[in-house]
């Protein structure tokens, strides 16, 4: 029997409570399709901090590249100064095991989920592939005359040719895979921020070697118009860190709201990260209403990476009927409590296992 040793991070607010009810499908999945979790718990997140001082000491995040996967809640708590906590989990994950592509599907599964009049499932599936670890990111920034009139700030947007190339081309070979409209758009604004010159010319030299795949491009902004006015044109797009992160916050909401988007953080081949792409609402944090879906699904998506893909398609595929059915009414905060959605995906995913 395969086993997949698997790190787990519930973090901050509503993350240990929606990494719960993953945690449980995937192990149902996992007595369902014959292959075992090995998971290890850490405490890391922002109360660990303030109890202890630490983040993620060296020790365990050394003890995490051993993984076949990382599985991360949410952080972020307003106690702590911004950034603290993000950098020190999210940005120390992206950067020090190089999770390069950000994977962000975006699918609609179900009419009622979708507020854009008159779209439907056959109009939103697509995804964004985030380049993960440079840009405005690259963490290259400072401040001079700090509280002075005449203070300057400065953060740079950083590309290399190896970081937007390796981005493009998984962008195009992801478009192969799924089959579907086989076409990449390159999302930048290099009409503005001339840097991104560089996104422009490896994006024509990578999609040369793809003649079976169609190329389009959009600038940011507009980009933004035709995901709410036509998703449909959208099949597999590629975008820098940024404006990844902008436009999938967008994109969760075509598809549902931010209780049903998942996401993979990647370095395809070596240990990789797999999160709802919400943060901690610390607001909702503790009381059980939270929506555990796109936790669910991200676990779904860590699933696929280690290669249980049956066992993946089976969560994608058990959500997607509970939707239709009605079990599943909504994802917004409050429309089920957490655990109990969680019991229903790992109990459907069980009579499907009785059936086969
Ligand atoms: C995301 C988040 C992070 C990001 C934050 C928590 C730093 O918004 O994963 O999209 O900006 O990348
Ligand atoms: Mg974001």
């Amino acid at each position: 029997m395969a086993q997949h040793d698997i790190a787990i991070i519930g973090g901050d607010g509503i993350g240990p409570e929606v990494t719960r009810e993953a945690m449980k499908v995937a192990d149902a999945a996992a007595e369902v399709f014959g292959f075992s979790l090995k998971k290890t718990e850490y405490p890391f997140g922002s109360q660990h901090f303030l109890d202890t001082g630490e983040i993620w000491p060296d020790a365990q995040f050394e003890e995490t590249k051993q993984m076949k996967a990382l599985f991360l809640g949410a952080i972020g708590d307003p106690r702590l100064e911004v950034g603290k906590i993000e950098y020190g989990i999210i940005a120390k994950a992206r950067f020090e095991l190089d999770l390069y592509i950000n994977l962000r599907p975006i699918k609609l599964y179900d009419e009622r989920l979708c507020p854009l009049k008159g779209k439907g499932p056959d109009d939103v599936d697509m995804v964004i592939i985030r380049e993960n670890t440079e840009d405005a990111y690259a963490g290259m920034h400072g401040f001079c005359h700090k509280g002075q009139h005449h203070e300057v700030a400065t953060q740079t947007m950083v590309y290399t040719r190896e970081g937007v190339e390796r981005a493009i081309r998984y962008a195009f070979e992801l478009a192969r895979k799924r089959n579907k409209r086989k076409q990449v758009t390159l999302i930048d604004k290099a009409n503005a921020v001339r840097a991104q010159d560089i996104w422009t010319r490896v994006f024509a030299i990578v999609a040369a070697e793809y003649e079976d795949i169609k190329t389009d491009h959009a600038y940011i902004d507009a980009a933004c118009m035709w995901m709410v006015k036509n998703p449909e044109w959208f099949d597999v797009a590629v975008t820098p860190n940024l404006f990844g992160d902008i436009i999938t916050d967008l994109g969760a909401m075509v598809q549902g709201g931010m209780g049903i988007a998942a996401s993979g953080n990647l370095h395809p081949g070596q240990v990789s990260l797999f999160e709802p792409i919400h943060g901690s609402a610390p607001k909702h944090a503790g009381k059980n209403l939270a929506s555990p879906v796109a936790a669910i699904l991200a676990a779904s998506m860590m699933l696929d990476y280690v290669g249980e893909s049956a066992a993946s398609a089976a969560i994608e595929a058990t959500v997607v009927d509970l939707f239709k059915s009605g079990q599943l009414k909504a994802v917004t905060t409050g429309a089920h409590p957490t655990n109990e959605v969680g019991d229903m995906v790992a109990n459907a995913l069980r009579k499907v296992g009785a059936s086969v």
